[in-house]
């Protein structure tokens, strides 16, 4: 399967909200001045810079070596590297994610490595799609692939667990779950739903030879418009959350 790629200017042009919207986190995070965070799938260092302003020392991860960069020409400290292979030993206070782990295709194994990661007592603060997330989009994608006669199962990339999906694979690695939420939140996207496509369907998309990707996004938008589309308000997208905070606890 082809990997999902991250460009920093189409996603900071389709994708700000992604940051914008997480920023709740950050209250469930709880961030006390001078501890030591992890933020997981830093992206291009939106909210690494918040976490930082809050008097976090941070380290930002990522799987983008792109988005790393970004992040970096921020003035923030980050390194490529993905949820399944984190090399930390009770290094942090805290592991924050925001909208990654639903790409993560090892569950047990990034979990289990973000669990190492913490120091005893230390956080684990996440928000991520939900279960139906942005299904209509996804339902449109599976018809355009199976009307050319390509089995979507073998691109789509997500994970978009229930609460109780979660909470159990958060406990089988030794959490203790706090507090986890699934919810939904219509999003509206700041253009047309094609960038947003182009920005986050790659994988659906690369099952095609590049000559036909443009017809696709056309069909697929033609598709989701009488359902997502609103005269006067744009395109919203079928957004659910899955946030929750979980702690290592000592042995
Ligand atoms: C999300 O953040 O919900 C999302 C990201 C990529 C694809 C689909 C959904």
């Amino acid at each position: 399967m082809t990997q999902q790629t991250w460009n920093p200017e189409s996603y900071a042009k389709n994708a700000r909200f992604v940051s914008d919207l997480g920023e709740p986190l950050l209250d469930l995070l709880q961030l006390v001045p001078g501890e030591r965070i992890l933020d997981l799938g830093c992206g291009d260092g939106a909210l690494t810079e918040k976490l930082v302003a809050a008097g976090g020392l941070v380290l930002g991860v990522d799987a983008s070596a792109e988005q790393v960069q970004a992040t970096r020409q921020r003035g923030l400290e980050a390194e490529v590297c993905t949820a399944e292979n984190l090399p930390f030993v009770e290094e942090f206070d805290a592991v924050f994610s925001n909208a990654v782990l639903h790409w993560v295709k090892d569950q047990p194994t990034a979990i289990a490595k973000v669990y190492r990661s913490l120091k005893p007592n230390g956080r684990f603060v996440a928000e991520m799609g939900g279960f139906g997330n942005v299904a209509t989009i996804r339902n449109a994608l599976h018809t355009a692939l199976q009307n050319r006669s390509i089995n979507p199962q073998e691109y789509d990339p997500w994970f978009f667990p229930t609460a109780d999906e979660y909470r159990v694979l958060l406990e089988d690695q030794g959490f203790e779950v706090d507090s986890i939420v699934l919810f939904s939140r219509p999003t509206p996207l700041p253009g047309d739903i094609s960038g947003w496509l182009e920005t986050f369907a790659q994988p659906f998309l690369c099952a095609l030879p590049p000559d036909n990707w443009e017809a696709c996004v056309e069909e697929v938008r033609d598709r989701l418009r009488p359902t997502l589309f609103q005269e006067g308000q744009g395109w919203i997208a079928d957004y659910t959350r899955s946030r929750f905070r979980a702690i290592r606890r000592a042995a």
